[in-house]
């Protein structure tokens, strides 16, 4: 059965930079064994997460937008890119409330001082951000914010690629290194997958 690579993209710039690189990485699992589909999260109408906690104990979420659509991609996804431009030292709301979303995806421990992740153990994933300025003090938390609530789902880190001093859509096609680096996040994503 074919292996499928599934990219969430944060920014709302189809023609943009985090896409540019999406799909560069996305030439490292070319071959037919491999099922590639990019989710722009723009296309999608969905709400923050509302802190029902009905997911606590229907280990499902309960409310009814287009994450619904979503949820069954990320599920069958054996490896995930993760990307999303700088929004204000942080990645954008939309990546934001996604992963807010994902919190249906934990299983707490009877007492809640553990969990367990319902996407399994492992699955490997990389995190892509990129943003104008060229110091990364100023890209803020935007890795982090990624970084740490995929990691408390019990995702692996197989890359991270941080690109600084892109501003204009689609300028980083013009960036041979990190367009090289685009490529090889994707080829170390996939060396989880054989
Ligand atoms: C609302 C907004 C806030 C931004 N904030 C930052 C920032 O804090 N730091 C930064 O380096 N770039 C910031 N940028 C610039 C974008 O990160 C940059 O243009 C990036 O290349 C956009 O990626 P995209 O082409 O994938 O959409 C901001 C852009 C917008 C529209």
């Amino acid at each position: 059965m074919k292996k499928k690579v599934l990219a969430i993209v944060g920014s709302p710039r189809k023609n943009g930079n985090s896409v540019s690189m999406v799909k560069e990485a996305l030439q490292a699992f070319s071959d037919k064994e491999y099922e590639k589909e990019i989710i722009y999260l723009r296309d999608y109408k969905y709400r923050s997460c509302i802190g029902c906690e009905k997911c606590a104990g229907d280990k499902r979420c309960p409310v009814n937008d287009d994450m619904q659509k979503v949820y069954p991609v990320l599920e069958k996804a054996d490896a995930i890119i993760f990307a999303s431009p700088v929004y204000n030292y942080n990645i954008t709301s939309w990546m934001k409330a996604f992963i807010d979303r994902l919190y249906c995806y934990y299983d707490w421990s009877e007492d809640r001082r553990s969990w367990k992740s319902a996407l399994g153990k492992n699955r490997p994933i990389g995190l892509l951000v990129v943003g104008e300025q060229d110091d990364t003090q100023h890209m803020g938390f935007a890795l982090e914010a990624m970084k740490l609530p995929l990691k408390d789902l019990e995702f692996k880190i197989a890359g991270e690629l941080v690109v600084t001093g892109k501003f204009e859509a689609g300028v980083v096609k013009d960036d041979e290194d990190a367009m090289r680096k685009a490529y090889e996040l994707g080829l170390g994503l996939r060396q989880h997958l054989t």
